[in-house]
């Protein structure tokens, strides 16, 4: 994949979600990067799946003569393209400036899907917010409601659907006395079914697709003279490198960052090439300068931020990303490696590109590479001729792989899909759920059994704050993403000795964990630390 930067090639594309942290005294962010690798670099998963010795000469060989993290940094430095945006349209005569502007109207976004959604929600409202916008998050307070949808699997529409019902109900509710409620339904769901929604939900007034939200203030101008309004067009090369998504919540402890938008995998089963486009870098320049500002923004206690890095698929962990996240104490060693089955048969007619030996190969340099590292994946059960020998063998990977997160699915059959057009849903709804409801179970046993050897370490915990089941434990997450649960207690800060402190949503503290489940690790906290101390004392 070329970065548009130059012509430079790098490893490091997709999503960079950051995440920042709390208020003022806040510690630090934890980041998000979804990662792509070069078309010309060469390394797993082996298509044929039979070279892991000479995969892992390779990689040994590379880790010697790599890139540096200082290369990545330099690259950055590379002058970036202005961006284009065709699709926006130059305001129309009969729209003056004024009428562009949001006149302290009150946006309240909502967010559905993806983490690709959560940072577009922080896109869309920062183009609004230029535009004399507010937000609010009271929904009885909004004069413009923005649900930011997904189209990934029917259910995921149904709820949208469900919810524009609600709305409807709201808005024939609206007193006359105040400016009529306008609903906008942007992303996904807006660019897979277009001007459907429109007839089928005459409440609905506004459409934005994902590659059209710069549009934002005209269509909400059109709106505004009481049309509906819609752009869905598609774009080759908007990637918002020169919008800074505006970090909403002050108490986040974390963000992510895109590195890159759309899909050119065109995996059968996958409505995403056709919602989001085809695949486009974001400059490397823009990416840098977003993370700075998120970690301005962060802690005066701990300047550095945990980095992780997410991908929709396995081929986009290259041997620099894996030699990265080895080397890097802040990056986790956790990583996301969606299998979707565990058939060869499967993934080949999900077009995955890789089999379940080139899978298991690369889990095994990857756990090479970095010595206890955690695993997390999707699946889907019950994919167009999925037979239940091909369901054992998902079990028998989930087994073998033993991973600490997963996201299990029941397929659910995308129009323009290339399984649409070319295979048959033809598993039962209730084997689909069957089959599911057996990877849940197999999955909890295998990831209790992954976080019980977790009992008795010493974990670096970021704290996100209290836990949603009692206010005298807080909740935080671990180096591999998962919750840690611990009571609120009094303790020795670290870097000041003496200094009594009680832990706050965005610090780094050591919790001594002593029980485990399939999802959450218990403990006690030790101290409040940071990230940089903590990786100089080795924890056990
Ligand atoms: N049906 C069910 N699950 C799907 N996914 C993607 N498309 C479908 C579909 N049509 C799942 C995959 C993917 C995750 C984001 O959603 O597991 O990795």
């Amino acid at each position: 994949m070329r970065f548009r930067t130059a012509g430079a090639m790098h490893p490091l594309q997709r999503v960079f979600r950051a995440q920042r942290l709390s208020a003022p005294l806040t510690s630090m962010c934890w980041v998000l990067l979804r990662t792509f690798r070069a078309h010309n670099s060469t390394s797993c998963p082996d298509p044929e799946g039979k070279s892991s010795e000479g995969v892992q000469k390779d990689f040994s060989s590379r880790l010697a003569t790599g890139p540096s993290f200082q290369h990545f940094l330099r690259s950055a430095s590379v002058p970036q393209e202005k961006p284009s945006s065709p699709e926006v349209e130059d305001p129309p005569p009969y729209l003056s400036g004024d009428e562009l502007l949001g006149r302290q109207r009150k946006v309240y976004l909502e967010t559905y899907g993806c983490q690709m959604n959560v940072n577009d929600t922080e896109i869309a409202w920062s183009i609004l917010q230029k535009s004399g916008y507010l937000r609010t998050s009271n929904l009885q307070e909004a004069d413009v409601i923005l649900l930011v949808t997904c189209s990934i699997r029917e259910k995921a529409e149904q709820t949208i659907w469900n919810r524009l019902h609600q709305l409807k109900v709201l808005k024939a509710k609206r007193p006359r006395s105040r400016v009529p409620l306008r609903i906008g339904i942007l992303g996904c769901m807006a660019e897979r079914l277009k001007g459907e929604i429109l007839n089928r939900e005459k409440m609905v007034d506004l459409l934005a697709g994902p590659d059209a939200y710069r549009d934002l203030p005209r269509l909400l101008a059109v709106v505004e003279s009481g049309q509906q309004a819609a752009n869905v067009l598609l774009s080759l090369d908007e990637t918002y490198a020169d919008i800074m998504p505006v970090q909403t919540s002050p108490s986040a402890t974390s963000a992510f960052v895109s590195i890159m938008r759309g899909c050119d995998n065109m995996c059968s089963y996958c409505i995403v090439p056709f919602t989001r486009g085809r695949e486009r870098s974001r400059p490397v320049a823009s990416i840098l300068d977003e993370v700075r500002k998120l970690s301005e923004q962060v802690s005066r206690i701990d300047p550095e931020m945990r980095i992780r890095f997410t991908s929709p698929h396995p081929k986009d962990f290259p041997d620099e990303v894996l030699q990265l996240i080895r080397e890097r104490h802040n990056i986790c060693k956790q990583i996301h490696l969606p299998a979707q089955s565990g058939s060869s048969r499967v993934l080949e007619a999900m077009r995955r590109g890789y089999s379940r030996e080139a899978y298991v190969a690369l889990v095994h340099h990857i756990r090479e590479a970095i010595p206890g590292v955690g695993l997390s994946s999707d699946f889907i059960t019950g994919f167009c001729g999925e037979t239940e020998d091909d369901h054992l063998q998902t079990v028998s990977l989930l087994r073998e792989v033993q991973y600490n997160t997963g996201f299990l699915f029941a397929y659910s059959m995308r129009q323009k899909t290339r399984a649409y057009h070319r295979l048959k849903d033809d598993v039962p709804e209730e084997v689909k759920l069957r089959r599911l409801e057996e990877l849940i179970t197999v999955f909890r046993e295998e990831a209790s059994k992954v976080n019980a050897t977790s009992v008795g370490c010493t974990q670096l915990v970021l704290v996100e704050g209290f836990s949603k089941r009692s206010n005298t434990d807080l909740c935080g997450r671990n180096d591999a993403n998962l919750k840690v649960i611990f009571p609120d207690a009094e303790v020795e800060d670290i870097t000041d000795p003496g200094l009594k402190v009680r832990a706050q949503p965005g610090d780094y503290v050591l919790v001594k964990i002593t029980s485990a489940s399939s999802q959450t690790l218990k403990g006690h906290i030790l101290c409040r630390t940071t990230m940089k101390d903590s990786s100089m004392n080795c924890l056990t």
